[in-house]
């Protein structure tokens, strides 16, 4: 594949998705749509991408300074008046380039590298001034249906509001992807706007280029789903169910059981080992890993963290966290980021975890509340102990050392350390360091009155 440079269309209002958020920012399986595109392209490696951006700029521009691809560079559509429109503010960058120029939209994000290189590579072959990426769809509502001649040869696009009858019944539809030579700039200055919307249409160059005795050029994908454009959110979630559905059969076929496949959301990058169960009711967010024979169980919500093989989930709600090997979390856990807890760490019943490390063999397994901690092996966390971090405007932390027991209903009250096997009465309020090997009661001892004879 010789030399290409791409531009991806994201100027658009998206008024179908009725938000305040640019359309190419919602998120598809945690991802947004824009990123979908860029990373794909990216793995290309193009010469440079240009981004068209125009409605919601700041917060697409702000984005995507913070991601790490190469060879962004951003150019402005102050008014939006057409796909045609938003490609020429990309020709003051590329201009005098003389590599392919291949254009994308920002709401067709499932397209494969594949396709993508197909493409460029059958346009610099035939070597043909536009390659249109075109698909065979079920239902081709929305989308420009692709003309031919007789000859089988690309004739034009004609838009569905643009379309006769007949031309409705096309099925074979315009992806919104195209590969152009440096005619495109020729092409694009003769666009009118003589359409039903009133706009410049990227599509009306093909028919330009033909007029010009140019070749235009289609490859055709066998795979809808990867052309699919996102204009609303019924089509979002669409291709949500589209990437999950894919997903867990993915799972399935690596020996990985899921029970009720229609009632569980399993991210597109979601790592799972073989052998483990996931119940109905689980949620698997992005950027999680999850060891082998782990089971999960609904309804639990798992984002951005790792599980080791053998672990166990019950309907728990973990963000951020290094989980070891057989570890037990739940029912009913909050396990928030910054959580570490290593091999056969029990966190249980109505507990809570931040920031916390807890080492092996501990438990922490009735109704207690663990932040900016560090627990040591083997500690027993009774029911109700509570870590006082936070005096109103500092955080401060809790140091248990290992083999302490803790009795129930103990406040730590932080900064403090505890040595190691301490052993902490019930009822404890605990507010100054204790060494090693020692047993602290910290309450008030317990009376025995006589009754009043008033009182029954
Ligand atoms: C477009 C195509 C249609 C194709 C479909 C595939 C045109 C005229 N039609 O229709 O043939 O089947 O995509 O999904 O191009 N944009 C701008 N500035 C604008 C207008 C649009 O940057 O002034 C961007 C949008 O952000 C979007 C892309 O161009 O990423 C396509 O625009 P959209 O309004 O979604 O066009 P469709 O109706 O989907
Ligand atoms: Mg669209």
């Amino acid at each position: 594949m010789k030399n290409f440079s791409a531009v991806i269309l994201a100027a658009g209002v998206g008024t179908r998705m009725k938000s305040p958020l640019p359309k190419v920012m919602h998120k598809l399986s945690g991802k947004p749509l824009i990123k979908w595109v860029v990373d794909t392209v990216s793995s290309l490696k193009p010469d440079n991408i240009v981004v068209v951006l125009g409605y919601g700029v700041q917060k697409v521009e702000e984005y995507l300074s913070k991601i790490d691809v190469k060879n962004i560079r951003i150019v402005y559509q102050k008014e939006q008046h057409g796909s045609a429109h938003a490609v020429m503010q990309a020709e003051k960058v590329l201009k005098n380039y003389s590599g392919s120029i291949l254009i994308l939209s920002g709401d067709v994000p499932l397209i494969k590298k594949s396709t993508l290189s197909s493409l460029i590579k059958d346009n610099q072959k035939a070597n043909c001034s536009v390659g249109v990426l075109a698909a065979e769809v079920v239902n081709p509502f929305g989308y420009g249906r692709i003309i031919k001649k007789d000859n089988n040869s690309l004739e034009k696009i004609v838009e569905e509001k643009d379309a006769d009858i007949a031309q409705k019944q096309i099925r074979l539809i315009n992806s919104g992807i195209y590969c152009f030579d440096k005619n495109l700039w020729k092409a694009l200055s003769k666009v009118k706007p003589n359409n039903a919307k009133k706009e410049y249409y990227i599509t009306d160059t093909v028919a330009i280029l033909k007029s010009m005795g140019k070749t235009a050029y289609l490859t055709i994908t066998e795979d809808e789903n990867e052309v699919k454009g996102i204009n609303n959110r019924i089509e979002l979630s669409q291709a949500e169910t589209f990437l999950k559905d894919k997903k867990v059969e993915e799972l399935l076929e690596s020996g990985i059981s899921v029970i009720d496949t229609n009632n569980v959301y399993i991210s597109y990058d979601a790592k799972i080992g073989k052998d483990s169960i996931i119940y109905p009711g689980v949620f698997v967010g992005t950027d999680v890993v999850i060891g082998q024979g782990c089971v999960l169980k609904g309804s639990s919500y798992i984002v951005d963290s790792k599980i080791d093989s053998g672990s166990t989930v019950s309907y728990s709600y973990i963000n951020g966290a290094i989980v070891g090997k057989n570890v037990k979390i739940g029912p009913f856990s909050h396990i928030r980021p910054g959580s570490v807890l290593k091999d056969n760490v029990k966190v249980g019943n109505f507990s809570e975890t931040k920031k916390a490390v807890i080492a092996k063999d501990s438990k922490v397994n009735h109704l207690s509340y663990i932040g900016d901690a560090e627990i040591g092996e083997n500690v027993n966390i009774g029911a109700g102990t509570i870590t006082c971090n936070y005096d109103g405007v500092n955080k401060h932390k809790t140091i248990i050392g290992s083999k302490s027991f803790i009795g129930s209903n103990v406040n730590f009250v932080a900064p403090i350390k505890i040595g190691e096997n301490v052993l902490v009465a019930a009822g404890s309020t605990v507010t100054h360091d204790v060494p090693s090997g020692k047993l602290i009661i910290a309450r008030s001892r317990q009376e025995l009155k006589h009754k009043r004879n008033n009182v029954k």
